[in-house]
């Protein structure tokens, strides 16, 4: 099933991927990896849709991880009014600096995980989309999108070690990164919480969700 799922996931990808300006252009290889890491960052707890404009000035105003480490503290905050979460805005700078020392980003999930404050979504992320290592990205969408791909329906957050389990089964060697910015986008147009439409999704034949019944029933979260 794994070779099946990729594939059509990121021929789904080639012909409808959201143009973001931390992605590549296309015909370029690779992202920046500032540019990926400073989005993946501001896109934890935020919408694509309001981080654009921050991203725009963000990477305007400090161009290079190296202009953001040597950047005051306060310009940083100020410009992140808005965002909210201001620690992220704290915990950016201060790992601005740390790459900025070491010079350059680490290219491995297990070295970006040393960073300060980078945790385990933004090394798995960063490592996938900017440097192309096969990593298990895992963020809400993907959850969805897994939880009704392969069925399961014991309630989150208990369910997240088998919705990983499961993710890793169908991340392909080569473009990774793509493939975890597909479950994305397919989770944020397609496979939304309140609407599922199967009939343009290029997984519905494998979605076991949709061959059993009702894939807006998952995921099934605990009760609080
Ligand atoms: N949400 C978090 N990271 C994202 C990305 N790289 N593309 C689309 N949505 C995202």
């Amino acid at each position: 099933m794994s070779a099946t799922v990729s594939d059509k996931l990121l021929a789904w990808y080639d012909s409808h991927a959201r143009a973001l300006p931390w992605r590549a252009p296309p015909g370029a290889p690779r992202p920046d990896p500032y540019r990926v890491w400073l989005s993946e960052v501001m896109l934890q707890q935020t919408t694509v849709a309001a981080v654009i404009p921050f991203f725009e000035k963000f990477t305007a105003t400090w161009p290079s991880v190296g202009a953001l480490a040597a950047a005051p503290e306060e310009d940083v905050m100020a410009a992140w009014a808005g965002l909210g979460y201001y620690s992220r805005a704290r915990n950016l700078v201060k790992c601005a600096r740390v790459i900025a020392e070491q010079g350059g980003f680490p290219e491995t999930e297990a070295e970006l995980r040393k960073l300060p404050g980078l945790g385990a979504y933004t090394a798995a992320a960063v490592a996938a989309i900017a440097f192309g290592q096969r990593a298990v990205v895992v963020d809400a969408n993907v959850e969805r999108v897994v939880s009704r791909l392969f069925a399961i329906r014991d309630p989150l957050p208990g369910s997240r070690p088998a919705i990983r389990a499961a993710t890793e089964t169908i991340t392909p060697d080569e473009r990774a990164g793509d493939f975890a910015q597909a479950m994305m986008d397919l989770g944020a147009s397609l496979c939304t919480a309140r609407d599922a439409k199967c009939l343009l999704c290029p997984l519905s034949a494998e979605c076991r969700a949709r061959s059993e019944g009702n894939p807006l029933e998952l995921p099934v979260k605990a009760k609080k």
